[in-house]
């Protein structure tokens, strides 16, 4: 979706990848940029295409503004269980993303979530760059700026640090001391919500409740923290290139500053921050396993010229771990009318070819079509 130079646009005319390196092997990110006082977005940050960067207007009356679901009461109250399963439908089905409160995880737990995640960027330099690496094969946390440095068109704005969590969880001891306490207790409480919602999914498409708990979409967990340090030049660069995600489904925990869009009916429309709520969105993988009938979203987050934002990922997805099972459009979604439109793959294969592909404006599903 238009960050990649068009045809014929011209390379840039510096060295692109040794300026990349260098920066790289800061391993201090882009806030050890922004904490060294530039002024200035060095140039690997610029956008290659000018894009449209303004928050939108939530004002406009003919707006759409994205749901929010109340889960309050869901398994107490069958009525409220309907009502909630079918506004899970609506949401999945057109926009691909909802909020959701009331969803059972203690606001307290998801303050202290986003503490640790402040708390990592912002510790010793030099405890913190212990943790940077590029390395997807050894190291269970990895921390480091763009994962796709060297391939991606566009360099975000975005400083990064990820865990597995589920099925095989780091010892306390691997995990960074800002977060030991609490990332284990926030991806059991993530790893129940995202079951329950799954049910809901499930349920939402005429399925039993534990049919995609069943067919494993719930099997990998991995958690995904961001830092997006204040930008001198909001206008010239982007913390996240628009992008979908690709797992089943992402459970995202914001803090109250803004910026996260999602891209509906051709238009960018803000996820605003809600105290005390979770983003949910369906990833490619929910896509191709409901054969279209659910969408994987693009979406983008936009940066900040007054503060630094956080937020963490809570991605559905056994990731780059090797895996055989086959994941495929759900028998029971087909008819005659609805045939398969994609091929089986596994987790792996899919998340592999993604980020080989990079961002080139195309959605990676396209490659799995019949
Ligand atoms: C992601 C993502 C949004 C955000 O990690 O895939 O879209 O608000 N994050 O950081
Ligand atoms: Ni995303």
């Amino acid at each position: 979706m238009g960050l990649n130079p068009s045809p014929g646009t011209t390379l840039p005319d510096y060295d692109r990848k040794t300026e990349l390196t260098a920066f790289d092997e800061t391993k201090t990110g882009v806030k050890g940029l922004v904490d060294a006082g530039i002024t200035k977005v060095p140039r690997i940050f610029h956008l290659p295409t000018p894009e449209n960067l303004t928050n939108s207007d939530q004002t406009s009356p003919s707006k759409p503004s994205l749901p929010t679901i109340d889960l309050e009461g869901i398994n107490e109250d069958s009525i409220k269980r309907k009502e909630v399963i079918k506004e899970v439908k609506d949401a999945l089905e057109s926009w691909g993303f909802f909020q959701m409160v009331n969803h059972g995880i203690p606001v307290s737990l998801l303050e202290d979530a986003k503490k640790c995640i402040i708390e990592f960027f912002e510790q010793d330099t030099n405890v913190k760059k212990q943790w940077y690496t590029r390395d997807l094969s050894g190291a269970k946390v990895i921390y480091n700026s763009n994962f796709d440095l060297y391939s991606a068109p566009v360099t975000n704005w975005r400083d990064s640090f990820y865990c597995t969590m589920a099925p095989n969880p780091p010892q306390p001891h691997e995990l960074p001391l800002p977060c030991r306490d609490v990332w284990p207790e926030y991806s059991k409480q993530v790893m129940k919500l995202g079951c329950s919602v799954f049910e809901l999914i499930s349920e939402a498409l005429g399925l039993n409740p534990k049919h995609l708990f069943d067919m494993g979409c719930t099997e990998g967990l991995a958690l995904l923290g961001h830092y997006y340090p204040s930008c001198p030049q909001p206008e010239l660069t982007i913390g996240t290139a628009d992008h979908a995600d690709n797992d089943f489904i992402t459970i995202l925990l914001q803090d109250d500053i803004g910026g996260l869009q999602v891209f509906y009916q051709n238009q960018w429309t803000d996820v605003p921050p809600i105290p005390g709520a979770l983003v949910v969105n369906a990833g490619d993988l929910l896509q191709l396993i409901t054969n279209d009938k659910l969408v994987s979203a693009e979406h983008r987050v936009l940066v900040n010229k007054m503060c630094s934002r956080v937020s963490l990922a809570s991605f559905f997805s056994t990731g780059l771990m090797p895996t055989t099972k086959v994941f495929k459009p759900i028998k029971e979604l087909l008819s005659e009318n609805n045939p398969a439109k994609y091929r089986g793959t596994t987790v792996k294969d899919y998340v592999e070819y993604f980020n080989g592909k990079g961002l080139d404006g195309t959605s990676a599903l396209l490659h799995f079509k019949i």
